[in-house]
């Protein structure tokens, strides 16, 4: 990652024309994910706990689009959140017949598979207008504990199980979740998931990490393979001597540091073994990410994920996801262990310091530094995944 000279190498996007402040970038390199503020179409998202939808209908917000969810016979259905009568919200509207939401105000009544106007009460069983209205529905799904809802453009959705994390499709796991709002354009949320600097500084204080030790910096190289793009760890630092600073790292007595042979693993400090579904699906490194905002960390006994799901341009739903591949009994540990601290600590507290970065990024303009390699890649990737999938403006309608 050094250029001939042995100089620090940074990775820069194409140079465009007009005025720019030397060593700044913009992203207008990358036009669609510049574009894509409020997020790609064409993607299933994780929206809300199966547990929290049931037959009372409940609204959502994804990729700037309101969104009435409500399960009917065990399905679980989504139609856009406005009665084109006069605009009132269908979630704010009950089920009054089976398959099918009343609007609160007059009542219009839609099927809830295909959107149809079956009946307007209020204007008796022969109301003409029946039958001439349709209300946009959306493909919704459940996976893994949570519903799904896809946001496209009228094309037919593929199949959700070709967007998850390739393992969780072909194994059984055991899952602990965790779903929250948080301010933040859904970019920042990526970045900073994929972003290699951060981990080693801002996470260093993180109970966490308490008892488990970070590399001071990271020889990291960026692979791709199938959809995803990982992180290679190359070589990794644990001291560094600052000329003229002095020297610094987060090491102390009590941290462990990991096995020298897992490298490209997460450091749990502890386990040596590889839990065998991990093992088998050798991940080239250890932090990847995917389309349309995955991050995946693979630890040697678990794998943690973060689905980062636009809500607007101001917000996004932190998803985080940590998956163990015990069968039978042996997942009562994993419960024990997720329940008791890993919800506290890792989708808590240490989760909680990358909100609070999110929270206050503020780019472009930025001036990005050799570690940012990673992020550079997953505009790229975002890029030329995403000719054309920038959410489109509210319509309105
Ligand atoms: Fe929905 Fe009138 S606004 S029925
Ligand atoms: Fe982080």
């Amino acid at each position: 990652m050094r250029g001939e000279s042995g100089a620090p190498e940074v990775s820069s996007p194409p140079r465009r024309s007009g005025p720019r402040e030397p060593g700044r970038q913009d992203w207008s390199s990358w036009p669609h994910y510049q574009a894509a503020a409020s997020g790609f179409r064409g993607y299933w998202y994780p929206v809300a706990f199966s547990s929290r939808i049931t037959g009372r209908p409940t609204q959502v917000t994804l990729l700037g689009e309101k969104i009435m969810l409500v399960r009917d016979g065990g399905t679980v259905f989504a139609l856009k959140d406005r009665c084109p009568h006069r605009g009132v919200p269908l979630s704010e509207g009950k089920r009054q017949f089976p398959g099918t939401v009343s609007c609160a105000y007059h009542g219009w009544t839609f099927g809830l598979a295909d959107g149809e106007l079956k009946a307007a009460i209020t204007d008796g069983p022969a109301s003409p207008i029946c039958g001439k209205v349709r209300q946009p529905t959306y493909p919704a799904a459940e996976r893994l504990g949570m519903v799904w809802v896809y946001v496209g453009e009228g094309e037919d959705a593929p199949p959700i199980d070709e967007q998850l994390p390739e393992e969780l499709v072909d194994n059984p796991a055991v899952v602990g979740a965790r779903i929250q709002r948080r301010t933040g354009n859904w970019r920042f949320a990526c970045e900073n998931g994929y972003d290699e600097g951060h981990a080693k500084y801002l996470h260093r204080t993180a109970l966490w990490r308490v008892f488990k030790s970070m590399p001071v910096w990271n020889e990291t190289r960026i692979e791709r393979r199938g959809r995803w793009i990982y992180r290679v760890q190359e070589k990794q630092y644990w001291d560094a001597d600052f000329p003229g600073l002095g020297t610094w790292n987060s090491q102390a007595w009590y941290k462990q540091r990991p096995p020298k042979d897992v490298t490209n693993i997460g450091n749990t400090g502890s386990h040596r073994e590889v839990d065998p579904v991990i093992a088998a699906q050798e991940f080239p490194g250890f932090a990847s990410v995917s389309m349309p905002g995955v991050l995946r960390i693979v630890y040697p006994t678990f794998i943690h994920y973060e689905f980062y799901v636009p809500i607007d341009a101001e917000h996004h739903l932190y998803v985080g996801v940590m998956a163990n591949f015990s069968r039978g009994i042996r997942t009562l540990p994993f419960y024990v262990k997720y329940l008791g601290f890993v919800r506290w600590l890792f989708h808590g507290q240490f989760s909680a310091q990358d909100k609070w970065m999110v929270e206050i990024t503020d780019a472009p303009p930025e001036k990005l530094y050799r570690p940012d390699d990673s992020l550079l890649k997953w505009r790229k990737l975002a890029e030329d995944t995403c000719e054309g999938r920038a959410a489109r403006p509210k319509d309105g309608g």
